[in-house]
């Protein structure tokens, strides 16, 4: 029997705190996350230093919590990975730090995991995935379009040119009076109500995988200021399901183009919107009508976590690329390097 490689990952880039035991890359023994969002809500969202702090007070209880979990030791450990970047860089220290120590004081081998790639393969741990495919990458400082020939293999054919997609959900929800984060409730929203208000669709030129959706924020803030002028209410339901349904239009319309002119057989979908009902639901029918696969994480493991690092992990591991104790975190870090 072939030894299994058991990987220990460390995710600090945002806010959550988590701490992971991977099996072979697929299966998840434990996957600890203490999330912040409680303590960022007052701010209406996260505040890097508040963020910092929390990682420094959790780490060593997420990393005692995933260990016990997943009932293993250290000894057991092969390597130790840990998200280098991008995200916050106060934030993603504390995580560096963190598995540079462990990977020093127990002789592991330390692997440096994008933030981006650790989101695409949380796919992995749960049907799998099949190459050539696209990702379409939906979080709260990300949105992108990405090929993937086969592991480890990235080439990014469209990004936002502005607002995320969850930052522009965060923004919106808050025009509405919805507290941080605005993403899920704008969601459940969306589901009582009706697109009434038509918001723009910003498909940008006919052959770009771009996106931009600061026009649509704007719009939806013009739209209320007029009812306001007006004397009238917005209908919060319609406004969220009219916001919805214009961004939904627009990633699945792309990403449905991507597939098509990539020719791939896979559609996979990575990020905290990809746990979006309305999202989920177009993106069922439209790969339906193409006959492509489609691969969404379960809700848990779209926020951030770290057993979608030690999944990553184990590919970068499986290329023999490790790093040395003076890994740095990189808050800019590129995909594609
Ligand atoms: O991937 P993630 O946990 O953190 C980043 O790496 O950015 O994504 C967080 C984002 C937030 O903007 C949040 O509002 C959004 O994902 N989000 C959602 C939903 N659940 C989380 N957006 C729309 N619908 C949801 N159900
Ligand atoms: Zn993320």
């Amino acid at each position: 029997m072939t030894k299994k490689t058991l990987i220990l990952a460390v995710e600090t880039s945002c806010d959550e705190t988590s701490v992971s035991v991977i099996e072979n890359g697929q299966t998840i023994l434990s996957n600890s996350v203490l999330s912040q969002i409680e303590s960022h809500k007052r701010f209406g969202g996260v505040v890097p230093e508040v963020a910092s702090r929390h990682h420094v007070e959790n780490i060593t209880l997420m990393f005692e919590d995933a260990l016990s979990t997943a009932q293993v030791t250290m000894e057991d450990i092969d390597a130790v990975a840990v998200t280098q970047g991008p995200g916050l860089i106060g934030a993603l220290l504390v995580g560096v730090n963190a598995a540079k120590a462990l990977a020093y004081a127990h002789d592991k081998p330390l692997i440096p995991v994008h933030h981006i790639a650790g989101h695409i393969y949380a796919n992995q741990l749960q049907s799998g995935m099949t190459f050539p495919l696209v990702a379409l990458i939906v979080s709260g400082g990300h949105t992108e379009l990405v090929y993937m020939r086969g592991h480890m293999d990235f080439e990014v054919i469209g990004e936002t040119r502005d607002d995320a997609v969850g930052e522009a959900y965060d923004k919106v929800a808050r025009t509405i009076g919805l507290p941080y984060p605005g993403g899920p409730q704008i969601d459940q929203l969306a589901a009582k109500g009706e697109d009434t208000y038509h918001f723009p669709r910003v498909w940008l030129e006919s052959d770009s995988f771009d996106f931009s959706f600061s026009g649509l924020k704007s719009a939806v803030i013009n739209k209320l200021h007029n009812l306001k002028q007006k004397g009238e209410s917005p209908i919060p339901e319609n406004v969220a399901a009219s916001f919805q349904e214009s961004v939904v239009e627009v990633l699945v319309g792309k990403a449905m183009r991507a597939c098509q002119e990539y020719e791939v057989d896979q559609l996979i979908v990575a990020g905290g919107v990809a746990s979006n009902k309305g999202l989920r639901a177009e993106l069922d029918k439209a790969v339906q009508a193409h006959h492509i696969t489609l691969s969404i994480p379960a809700p848990q493991l779209c926020t951030d976590n770290a057993a979608m690092i030690g999944a990553a992990a184990y590919y970068i591991y499986q290329k023999g690329i490790t790093a040395d104790l003076s890994l740095n975190g990189n808050s800019s870090m590129m995909l594609e390097s």
